[in-house]
């Protein structure tokens, strides 16, 4: 089984990169790798319908080092941050990766992949719509009907920017008030939420 892991963490080292690896070495699969979209160069879809005939988008970018890599995968770990929650739901470099995928839409191509697990980190409990729309693109589009979900915390940027004591709307003084002092107690890391693991455990 050739298990292809896809972090859509533009930092390639936060809580999404993480959450990605440890699905992917969680699998135990014959053959399995990650890739780190923030080492990539990938540009949106122009819509310029060249990958009609062919299932190959005429883009000259990195699309080219990993599109034979999706085609091959069966299971695939993407890995994916909300930002902006109320209103785009995933990061612009994940949303990216998967307008490309219209170059694997036509004349009736058959994907190998059986099964999508989404890695879905956010830092106030707001990925619900990412979920949702993720899993329309996979099971609507792309006829893979079996998403699994997996979810975790990762930190409130208003934590780490900086000015999060002080900041006039600095998230960290409305959740956890004016006298908030921020040290590595309020980081919600993975190995502080056990239940990630347990729930990675059952998966396989
Ligand atoms: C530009 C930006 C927008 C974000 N918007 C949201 C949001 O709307 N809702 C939310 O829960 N988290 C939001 N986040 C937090 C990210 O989901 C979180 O930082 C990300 O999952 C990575 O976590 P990490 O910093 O622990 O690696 C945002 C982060 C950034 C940088």
């Amino acid at each position: 089984m050739y298990v292809l892991g896809v972090s859509g963490d533009p930092t390639g080292k936060g809580t999404v990169e993480q959450l990605t690896t440890m699905i992917i070495e969680s699998s135990k699969a014959d053959k399995s790798e990650i890739i780190s979209l923030s080492t990539l160069d990938i540009k949106p879809c122009k819509g310029c319908f060249g990958c009609v005939r062919d299932n190959r988008c005429k883009t000259e970018d990195d699309w080219a080092k990993i599109e034979d890599k999706v085609k091959e995968a069966e299971v695939l770990v993407l890995g994916v941050p909300t930002y902006y929650g109320a209103a785009f739901n995933i990061n612009a470099l994940t949303h990216t990766f998967l307008e490309r995928w219209f170059a694997l839409r036509h004349n009736g191509i058959k994907l190998k992949l059986k099964k999508v697990v989404l890695a879905v980190v956010s830092a106030v409990g707001q990925e619900e719509a990412a979920i949702t729309g993720l899993k329309n693109f996979f099971q609507t589009y792309h006829g893979i009907q079996a998403v699994e979900v997996i979810t975790a915390k990762g930190k409130i940027p208003c934590l780490v920017c900086g000015d999060g004591e002080t900041c006039p709307i600095s998230l960290a003084v409305q959740i956890y008030g004016p006298e908030v002092k921020i040290t590595d107690d309020l980081l919600p890391t993975l190995d502080k939420q056990p239940e990630v693991k347990e729930k990675i455990q059952k998966l396989w």
